[in-house]
């Protein structure tokens, strides 16, 4: 056996530890810990690429909105359970101002974060209609919300756009929707954990088919213009994020304060409802709740149930943000574009030692750098490859946990310190001395 930058007992005890069968499987806080165990058993340092969690300080502009707000004596008091007006007027804006669709501020809806948007969005879009029970992904995907389906235990279906980019999207999509009982389709876009940005062709194709079958589309922007190989970052001018809102009326948008603006910690997020759904009245609303349309039980019924609103002065942040970003004084992709920069260097030291990008291509480009990039190695099952960097000091999450059929892992470049790139580079050589190919 070759010796490795950490001791191969140390990782296997850890695994052992932690009772994993198959690495594989272990969910990001599992490898978190077990890469956590490793370091401090063996003095050696982790590259740790398996969190997606902001490494960014969070935005100013948001942290002193929110401190006047808690001086000024918000604390004590109950939020407007339809969200904060301001905010949603500046979430309203932003939606016009960065995807150039129009949505009424009565729509836009704060939330604990997406992760509260899409839970609330998957009970109200199950109960509008007793036929349409499931949950469709469009994968890979972030587990954590097929983890609210399970709790909530609802259906649903996924498969892997991998091979069902482009034009074979209309007929893969179909054949899950002429079942009749989809009532929501959801994907990531830029998408965590692949980095894959579906192209207007692509959510053309999710919109026609969304409105034909009558289903709604829940768009989780929760990398909003993340996509750095176009400038995004400009309020009402071109070009714009990519967005289903222009291809189908019956939508959420999921915007979160999360990635673009790190302000993960506050757990805020605008979920944006398109006019014509918040106005829809479905016959199991109705049943279930005596009234209401999509839009008053998503918030009156649904929201009040969850949370009683959302932190009243995470709100006041997200509203100074928005508003500062509308307003142009605020270029809050300049901060994040960091993780754009990390993930060229990381991947060019990836490839150079044999790895491969796992999702490689948006039909015709290659994929942006940004948050997430996925890798493999020949020869090699996510499983044995999420093991075996562990003994190389590098955890990473296998790409079988976010309904991908694909051999590899999810690298995110959020934590990457400045001395790490040197650090990978001779650890990488060491796993390609020691793994040859062919
Ligand atoms: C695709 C996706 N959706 C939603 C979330 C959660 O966002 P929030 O922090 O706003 O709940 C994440 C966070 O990692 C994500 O990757």
């Amino acid at each position: 056996m070759k010796n490795t930058p950490i001791n191969r007992a140390v990782v296997d005890q850890a695994i052992a530890a932690f009772g994993i069968a198959d690495f594989g499987k272990a969910t990001i806080r599992e490898v978190k810990a077990i890469a956590a165990q490793a370091e401090t058993a063996s003095g050696v340092e982790f590259i740790k690429m398996e969190m997606g969690v902001p490494g960014l300080p969070p935005s100013a502009v948001g942290v002193a909105a929110e401190i006047e707000a808690l001086q000024n004596g918000i604390a004590s008091l109950y939020p407007d359970i339809n969200g904060l007006p301001q905010l949603k007027i500046e979430a309203s804006r932003f939606v016009k101002a960065f995807i150039d669709v129009d949505l009424r501020p009565e729509g836009c809806v704060p939330v604990t974060g997406s992760m509260q948007g899409t839970f609330a969005s998957f009970l109200t879009c199950c109960q509008c209609d007793a036929k349409k029970d499931t949950i469709l992904f469009i994968d890979p995907g972030f587990p954590v919300q097929k983890q609210q389906l399970v709790v909530m235990g609802q259906r649903y279906e996924t498969f892997d756009v991998y091979n069902h980019r482009g034009s074979k999207l209309h007929a893969k999509l179909e054949s899950y929707l002429q079942s009749g009982r989809i009532a929501a389709i959801i994907y990531s876009n830029p998408n965590n954990p692949s980095w894959v940005c579906l192209k207007e062709e692509e959510l053309r194709t999710i919109g026609a088919l969304a409105t034909q079958y009558d289903v709604v589309v829940l768009e989780d922007l929760a990398y909003f213009a993340m996509d750095f190989r176009q400038e995004l970052g400009k309020p009402f001018a071109p070009p714009y994020q990519p967005s289903v809102a222009h291809y189908t009326d019956h939508y959420v948008l999921l915007i979160s304060g999360s990635k673009a603006f790190s302000y993960a910690g506050q757990r805020i997020g605008v979920s944006c409802i398109s006019d014509k759904l918040y106005h829809r009245a479905y016959a199991g609303l109705t049943g279930r709740y005596g009234g209401g349309t999509f839009g008053t039980v998503f918030i009156h019924r649904v929201l009040y149930a969850l949370s009683s609103g959302t932190s009243h002065s995470a709100q006041y942040a997200m509203a100074a943000m928005l508003k500062a970003a509308n307003e142009g004084t605020y270029p809050f992709l300049e901060e994040v574009k960091e993780y754009g920069r990390r993930a060229h260097r990381l991947k060019e030291i990836f490839l150079r030692h044999g790895f491969h990008l796992v999702y490689d291509r948006d039909l015709d480009d290659p994929v942006a750098d940004g948050f997430y990039f996925t890798i493999g190695y020949p020869g090699m099952s996510s499983s044995e490859l999420a093991r075996e960097l562990m003994y190389y000091g590098v955890s990473a999450i296998s790409l079988e946990t976010t309904g991908s059929s694909q051999q590899g892992l999810r690298a995110c470049t959020s934590f990457i310190g400045a001395h790490q790139y040197d650090q990978l580079d001779e650890r990488m050589t060491l796993f390609a001395e020691h793994h040859p190919v062919g």
